[in-house]
């Protein structure tokens, strides 16, 4: 294990959930100053009128001013395929450090050639402030935390531990909401195992907070719980399954999801680290490649 989890700080943690992806995004506040930093952050689009909307990230940028607190990261937990960043538009508002996994650059290889971007398309993170590798440790404020590369939902995803909170993207939903696909470019149901394996090898205790939650059953929508509830409840990985049993099941299941309504739209923006992508002209414009996916 890369770095020591410290049960001992205990950063609040506040959640906001965009109804139309069902993402959560979160704020997480150092205990020991006014330092915080954003998980995840949400821009809405519409995509019948082509129009972009920031009702979420406003939401963030008031609580944060609101309680003068100074923003220090804003994480990208992967390049998400179900909904566009809302991180430039707080860092133009809060400042703040942009950060993902270093293999984003493996993303922006594959859906460059999908998208059929040209040469001022870099593929090497550059549109990012930080890439992270597997185990890097930064701050935020006096709190230490660090970053573990989880892929197999995607090539960069990875799950971010701040004190006794963990970050899980989407390696893992709540207990009864199992696990993310598996099946997108560069996703592999296999390393998805060992990923989750990783995540719950880390202190039963710690607590951890979802990128998506669906309310299987009806239920109400919820996004924290523990290394411990997870090994003995989630659905997919609990209880002892196998790699193999996970495999079979990951894969059948794949097969039969829809593609996320905002995929093509969310992974142009979200590949160049939340910007949208800009005609000759300088006018935002978005692609649609026919059959590629
Ligand atoms: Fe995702």
């Amino acid at each position: 294990m890369p770095a020591t989890v410290d049960l001992s700080t205990i950063p609040t943690v506040t959640g906001f959930f965009d109804e139309s992806s069902n993402t959560i995004s979160y704020i997480v506040q150092d205990p020991d100053s006014a330092a915080c930093a954003i998980i995840d952050p949400v821009m809405e689009f519409d995509q019948a009128s082509g129009r972009l909307t920031h009702d979420s990230a406003d939401q963030m940028i008031a609580f944060i001013q609101e309680k003068n607190l100074q923003l220090e990261w804003v994480i990208e937990t992967h390049v998400h395929a179900d909904h566009l960043s809302g991180a430039p538009y707080i860092q133009e508002h809060l400042g703040g450090k942009i950060g993902i996994g270093k293999h984003v650059q493996t993303v922006q290889d594959t859906f460059g050639k999908i998208f059929n971007e040209g040469t001022e398309f870099q593929r090497d993170g550059s549109q990012f402030d930080a890439l992270f590798e597997d185990g890097d440790t930064y701050q935020v404020g006096a709190m230490s935390c660090f970053a573990l590369h989880t892929p197999g939902h995607t090539p960069a995803c990875m799950v971010h531990v701040m004190g006794n909170a963990g970050f899980a993207g989407d390696t893992l939903f709540m207990p009864d909401g199992g696990s993310a696909r598996a099946d997108f470019p560069g996703g592999d149901a296999g390393q998805l195992y060992d990923s989750i394996q990783r995540v719950l090898s880390l202190p039963d205790d710690l607590r951890l907070f979802m990128c998506h939650d669906y309310g299987p059953g009806g239920r109400a929508i919820a996004w924290e719980t523990t290394v411990a509830e997870q090994k003995e409840n989630n659905i997919h990985v609990g209880g002892g399954k196998t790699r193999e049993d996970f495999i079979k099941f990951r894969t059948e299941r794949d097969a039969q999801l829809a593609v996320p309504k905002l995929i093509l739209p969310s992974l142009q923006v979200n590949m160049r680290g939340g910007e949208v992508p800009a005609d000759k002209d300088g006018n935002m414009m978005l692609k649609t490649p026919v059959n590629k996916l």
